[in-house]
């Protein structure tokens, strides 16, 4: 039985908190699926995490419903968020359902996300309303990199209460959880606290209901992972390490072992 929304608002009644990871393969999501981490996000963080884009603004549809698939094949769990890429909603209502029908269909995702305050609301509640419960993002909303001018910390002063007020128009418009990404502490906090709806921090401070990180920044695999992430293992090290030895096991003619051969 996989983690429902009902789930999350049930577990920000308790004020328990959650953590969710983004995955982008079948295997990745087995293994944190393992780790019972209850939500695992199919990021367009794929394109600069897995896809090797510079950031995610190339990402296509296409690509995240195939990661999708993928990530639903290997979680039981789990409930799976797709990411909507850039170009896909902005348009408007009709865009906005036919890519939410897409990832449902097609990779049978339980529940979708995407960036964007008060201008998105008519996607919000049109997706709703065909059955595809979404998730916000708001504060450093990647697919706006250039217009937001670099990766930089959002809703410092008077940016706060804009932040503030789209937090509110998505939970009116019925988004069940929002993720904010590099806002104050203090702000994050404030929103949390006011609204009923599981709020998802990366680099929001600890004042939330939820945490998410990319799985890569996790394990120690990213070259030059934010300042905001924490990796629990130093996985690029090990990879490299066991590379390294199974190949020069390989030039020593110490691989294949009798143990690995057959006759
Ligand atoms: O694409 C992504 O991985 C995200 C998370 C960082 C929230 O949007």
């Amino acid at each position: 039985m996989r983690t429902t929304i009902s789930d999350l608002a049930a577990r920000k009644r308790r004020g328990q908190k959650w953590a969710m990871l983004t995955a982008y393969d079948s295997m990745v999501a087995s293994i944190l699926d393992e780790a019972d981490i209850p939500v695992l996000l199919v990021g367009d963080s794929a394109g600069n995490n897995f896809l090797g884009e510079e950031n995610t603004i190339p990402v296509t549809v296409g690509e995240l419903v195939a990661l999708s698939r993928a990530v639903v094949r290997g979680s039981s769990k789990a409930l799976v968020v797709a990411d909507f890429p850039f170009g896909s909603y902005e348009s408007g209502v009709d865009a906005a359902l036919a890519t939410g029908i897409r990832f449902f269909k097609e990779a049978k995702v339980q529940a979708v996300k995407l960036e964007g305050g008060t201008k998105v609301v008519p996607q919000i509640q049109a997706l709703i309303a065909a059955g595809i419960p979404v998730m916000g993002h708001l504060g450093l909303t990647p697919q706006s990199v250039h217009a937001l001018g670099g990766f930089k910390v959002q809703g410092r002063g008077d940016d706060g209460e804009r932040i503030k007020s789209d937090a509110r128009a998505l939970a009116a418009a019925g988004v069940f959880a929002i993720v904010l990404e590099l806002v104050p502490e203090e702000l994050a906090s404030e929103i949390a606290a006011e609204l009923s709806i599981p709020i998802i921090g990366i680099g929001a401070g600890k004042g939330v209901d939820a945490q998410v990180l990319v799985w890569t920044d996790l394990m120690g695999l990213t070259i030059g992972a934010p300042k905001f992430a924490r990796a629990y293992l130093d996985g690029r090290a090990l990879m490299v390490d066991a590379a390294k030895r199974w190949s020069a096991d390989v030039t020593s003619g110490d691989f294949p072992g009798p143990e690995e051969t057959f006759h």
